[in-house]
């Protein structure tokens, strides 16, 4: 341990011993100890579990079928109790539970999740007196995304490209209001990883590749959430995640292994800033992820470096700014965290970890709380492997058994338990008195995030801003009428998914969902203009039109995609996730089967319609929607960059994208640059081919980070 505070101290991003002196979990320690002291051990325990209702409802029936059928009917609460095993709250006297990537109801609405939340927590209060409050779980990844009709914002990494800290904040605090008003007391977010391979499934989940940046997101998006007031959460807690190095492993492979060279002080300077943004927010949880350092699985990590969680707890880091932090919250694992660890460990060991054993590691290392999913499969590889545990009883038993043979101390048990009940102590949510109004603030907060996450990569002799006094005709090209393209992954599902279907109607105004093509003629409404399409249905476009008075509107668009669903496969090592995927049929969502391409091109009917368009002297602007920057400018014909006068790279804009975009367009919105406020800048480089992102810009990039046109 000595060497590695060595080597960290190298790089002013430090492991101190001495304590911060303004933490605030820290003053609800006494509390939390005599609460602690009056608590059976089934009760200490219960707190360090924290099932997803889908495993609640396995338990009572398979997949959950009887409780799906029992939420969407409607039926009697004390039959929802029994059908969706709530009652297991009570009994093992749950301190949390949580809802992952998939929807729960054929209706996701925020009166259903707020009365499932409602019941849950009835159920606690009842079983666990002792506990301040029940945590509810949510990703809340751009927006409460769970909900139909929920607004969408941008993901982080259009966040970042907006540069605007205070925006941030104002969007924390909204969304973690929202989350309240869905009975959802606890967000995992923020993101905080630097994403590193472009190649990795989660590019999109990172604010950029500077860490700085990535440090003071972190700090003003958790204190929007937090919302902290009189040393009380008066909003959601946060959660900073997935520890160290999520976004820094090898060829951006999901979970994978970051190999690094150098000393572990820069490591730790290169991605971990975040975490110090994290911890001066006074975040209440941390959720470590399942990434090993330089290969080694041969203990279990959570989070690359095993040590750096206990460090990160015990001693205090000192940040880039000199002053100390210390983590006084609690850690959470990452969706089956640990059985997923103990497979990697089994596999370097040669060995295979009993549930007990595995629980006792996992909680030794530092882990306080731990997530369980669906009940993992002993080979996370193998979806017909046998699964490591089938309810939250066993993994409580398995607890018990580690703590009565000595494997887990009391001092560690009390540790575990009292950060969290010291966390619950400072929660304290205001709850939202007009929903209504909170979402107009949030489509009005949206319409600025989309609006300042737009980057404009090209244009041509001033294409843009267009001009309607000069339009007669529109063509749209390519799918410039899907939502679901828009929002990408982390969209009410976990995957997210094409179309519009949760947000017609109600849900539709609510949301402030407009596609590019419904922004565009709701931006023109007033002016007498044609529109025509060529998609993979029609071609409708005359070809009497006159170019002069004609625009072309283009649309490149990456599939849905969330985690290791949409990483890029690679030349030099397969992608076991990724395979994984092709066996649940996930593939379908990329689009790409297999593919080791990171770009984007017209289909073939496209590209000769567009080339037909420019000979007869239209000019044309293509909008790329992507989760990364990605290659644009290779296949002849199909490559948008050179066959467009203009391109914006508008990354996942959410709900109010389709509006932005024709602000932006038409000239309402003015694109900024690096000179005039810095919105509108790129936080990653834009590769020119696939070489560009293996060799990581050795070269340079098509575009370097800061770059975006003013107009
Ligand atoms: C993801 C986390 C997420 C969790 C709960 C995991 O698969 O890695 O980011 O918070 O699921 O949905």
């Amino acid at each position: 341990m000595k060497k590695l505070l060595g080597l960290l101290a190298l790089s002013g991003f430090i492991i101190t011993s001495q304590a911060q002196t303004d933490s605030l979990y820290d003053r609800y320690q006494a509390q939390a100890l005599a609460i602690y002291n009056q608590m059976t051990l089934d009760q200490k325990i219960g707190q360090l579990l924290m099932p997803s209702y889908v495993l609640l409802a396995q338990s009572v029936s398979e997949n959950g079928a009887l409780c799906q059928a029992a939420v969407n009917k409607g039926v009697p609460i004390a039959e929802m109790i029994k059908d969706c095993g709530l009652d297991q709250i009570k009994n093992y006297h749950l301190g949390a539970v949580l809802t992952g990537g998939g929807p729960y109801y054929n209706a996701p609405t925020l009166q259903n999740w707020a009365k499932l939340n409602e019941i849950a927590a009835s159920q606690h209060r009842f079983g666990n007196p002792s506990d301040p409050l029940l945590l509810t779980g949510n990703d809340a990844i751009h927006g409460n995304m769970h909900l139909q009709g929920a607004v969408i914002f941008p993901h982080n990494i259009g966040l970042g490209v907006t540069h605007n800290l205070h925006l941030i904040q104002q969007i924390g605090l909204a969304v973690g209001q929202d989350s309240l008003a869905s009975g959802f007391n606890w967000i995992y977010m923020p993101t905080v990883a630097v994403a590193q391979d472009l190649r990795w499934g989660r590019t999109y989940e990172s604010f950029g590749q500077d860490p700085a940046l990535v440090n003071s997101m972190a700090t003003t998006y958790i204190l929007g959430f937090q919302n902290i007031n009189q040393n009380k959460i008066r909003g959601t807690l946060a959660t900073a995640k997935h520890f160290m190095g999520d976004g820094a492993t090898q060829y951006g492979f999901d979970e994978g292994d970051d190999a690094f060279v150098g000393p572990l002080s820069k490591f730790w300077y290169e991605n971990g800033q975040g975490y110090e943004g994290a911890l001066r927010a006074k975040v209440g949880s941390i959720m470590v992820s399942y990434s090993a350092i330089n290969g080694d699985n041969t203990r279990m990590h959570f989070g690359g470096d095993w040590d750096s969680i206990n460090l990160f707890k015990i001693s205090g880091i000192k940040g880039s700014d000199g002053k100390n932090y210390r983590f006084d919250g609690f850690m959470v694992s990452d969706w089956n965290g640990p059985t997923r660890a103990a497979y990697f460990y089994d596999q370097a060991n040669q060995t295979t970890l009993t549930l007990p054993e595995i629980m006792a590691k996992t909680i030794n290392a530092g882990v306080d709380m731990i997530m369980l999913g669906q009940g993992d499969t002993t080979n996370p590889f193998d979806p017909n492997s046998k699964p490591n545990f089938t309810s939250v009883g066993e993994v409580a038993a398995a607890i018990k058994t580690a703590y009565q043979n000595h494997a887990i101390s009391e001092a560690r048990l009390q540790d575990a338990v009292t950060r969290i009940l010291a966390v619950k102590l400072a929660m304290q949510p205001q709850t939202v008195t007009n929903y209504s109004a909170l979402q107009a603030k949030e489509r009005q907060l949206a319409l600025l995030a989309a609006q300042q996450s737009l980057v404009l990569l090209k244009n041509q002799d001033r294409l843009l801003p267009l001009i309607p006094t000069k339009i007669k005709n529109i063509i749209f090209v390519g799918d410039t009428d899907d939502l679901g393209l828009q929002n990408g992954g982390w969209t009410v599902n976990w995957q997210g998914q094409r179309g519009s279907e949760y947000f017609t109607g109600a849900d539709k105004i609510s949301s402030g969902a407009l596609t590019l093509e419904e922004g565009v003629k709701a931006e023109l409404k007033k002016y007498p203009i044609n529109y025509y399409h060529v998609n993979k249905d029609t071609n409708d476009v005359p070809v009497t039109l006159d170019p002069k008075t004609t625009a072309v509107i283009a649309l490149v668009s990456e599939m849905p995609y969330a985690e290791f669903m949409g990483d890029i496969g690679n030349a030099e090592q397969p992608d076991l996730w990724y395979d994984l995927g092709a066996t649940y049929g996930y593939n379908l969502y990329l689009g790409l089967p297999q593919s080791q391409f990171m770009g984007l091109q017209f289909t073939k009917k496209e590209a000769d319609a567009i080339h037909d368009f420019k000979l007869r002297g239209m000019k044309v602007l293509t909008v790329a929607y992507s989760g990364r920057p990605v290659i644009l400018s290779e296949g002849g014909l199909a490559a948008p960059l050179p066959q467009s006068d203009a391109v914006i790279a508008a990354f996942l804009p959410g709900t109010l994208g389709g509006t932005a975009l024709a602000d932006a367009i038409f000239g309402h919105y003015r694109f900024r640059s690096a000179a005039n406020g810095k919105s509108n800048t790129l936080t990653f480089p834009w590769p020119r081919n696939m070489k560009d992102v293996s060799e990581h810009f050795k070269n340079g990039a098509l575009y370097p980070v800061g770059y975006g046109l003013s107009n």
